[in-house]
């Protein structure tokens, strides 16, 4: 069944498990979110990105949600848009169907201007108003997502933007957090905590310190009642990355966020689990060493279905380590 993120995550808050927010671009990734999710037992959360979007179509992704619930009817899903830029963006999504929204005000409508206070603000209350009105639950985000470690913004192709942000932008405020929640009515806030997006997280195996425990803390003290949100929190699987570049791939050497430390987030208050790295690590990886193993074939089903494997098991520790499974 269809159902709100509100109502997914003060359930997740009741019983102190989080939940992993999978973004969904094909029907392999659909595919491998609930088959792990039947075998576990665990809700869903699936978004879809603007480049999700554009990469299967409106029509075509909401088709795709609606047919994982028509098969796994006893699971229920969550279907929400991943970082929107504008109330514009979020009213199209809500029209379409989704059960939950995000308005990523902490960026411009190009989706990577730093933004002030005020219109972060402005554009996520009045995304709330909107969204409420229709059942619909809201994320915003306040603070930029970047990595403490090279105090550079989280970039997808490894090249960091030096100096686009100072390091007081990079961890959130609590009593700004307070504040924004107050003034927006939003159900859910991403955090910024010490992660960044994409697979160039860490250039040195973390120490157990990649987190800001205190500051998660802090937050969940301050807004209790609003669901916390960790974006960019791929682990980077070491394996994965071996499996690419023994059989062809040149992705040089990055680490993510550790699942204990995640699972730490967890025990003090984070709920949402943002993840879409790692499934596109194991399906390169997946499809790389058929490939390469086997050079005749040319049924894409073959290599497709490696990658739903891939994919697969990955979505299933996740929902164990995060305590999700059985909460169906
Ligand atoms: O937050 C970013 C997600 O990983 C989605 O990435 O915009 O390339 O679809 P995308
Ligand atoms: P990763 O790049 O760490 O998988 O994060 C994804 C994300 O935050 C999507 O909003
Ligand atoms: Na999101
Ligand atoms: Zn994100």
């Amino acid at each position: 069944a269809l159902i709100s993120l509100r109502q997914m995550l003060d359930h997740a808050a009741e019983y102190g498990y989080g939940v992993p927010a999978f973004n969904v671009n094909n029907l392999e990734q659909m595919r491998a979110i609930m088959e792990a999710a039947d075998k576990t037992d665990s809700p869903v959360i699936v978004q879809a990105s603007a480049g999700a979007r554009k990469y299967a179509g409106a029509p075509f992704l909401r088709h795709l949600i609606l047919a994982a619930i028509e098969e796994f009817p006893h699971i229920p899903v969550c279907m929400h848009q991943d970082h929107g830029t504008s109330p514009a963006v979020c009213q199209r999504s809500i029209q379409l169907g989704f059960s939950s929204v995000m308005m990523d005000g902490s960026l411009g409508e190009d989706g990577k201007t730093p933004t002030s206070y005020e219109y972060n603000v402005d554009v996520t209350r009045r995304t709330v108003e909107m969204a409420h009105a229709c059942g619909v639950s809201v994320e915003g985000e306040l603070g930029c997502l970047g990595s403490l470690e090279t105090g550079m913004a989280g970039e997808e192709d490894g090249i960091g933007a030096e100096g686009v942000l100072d390091h007081s932008q990079m961890l959130t405020d609590p009593e700004e957090a307070a504040d924004f929640v107050k003034q927006t009515g939003v159900d859910a806030l991403a955090i910024a905590i010490g992660t960044s997006h994409g697979a160039y997280k860490f250039t040195r195996p973390p120490t157990g310190d990649i987190l800001a425990i205190e500051q998660i803390k802090a937050i969940h003290q301050r807004i209790p009642d609003t669901h916390l949100v960790m974006h960019g929190s791929s682990s980077v699987p070491q394996e994965w990355l071996k499996i690419i570049n023994e059989f062809g791939g040149e992705i040089p050497e990055t680490y993510g966020v550790p699942v204990e430390e995640i699972v730490e987030g967890i025990k003090f208050g984070v709920r949402k689990v943002n993840i879409d790295t790692d499934l596109r690590l194991a399906s390169t990886g997946a499809v790389r060493r058929f490939m390469a193993q086997n050079p005749a074939e040319f049924d894409p089903r073959k290599f497709l279905a490696k990658t739903v494997d891939a994919m697969r098991d990955i979505c299933i520790a996740r929902y164990e380590a995060f305590g999700t499974a059985g909460n169906a």
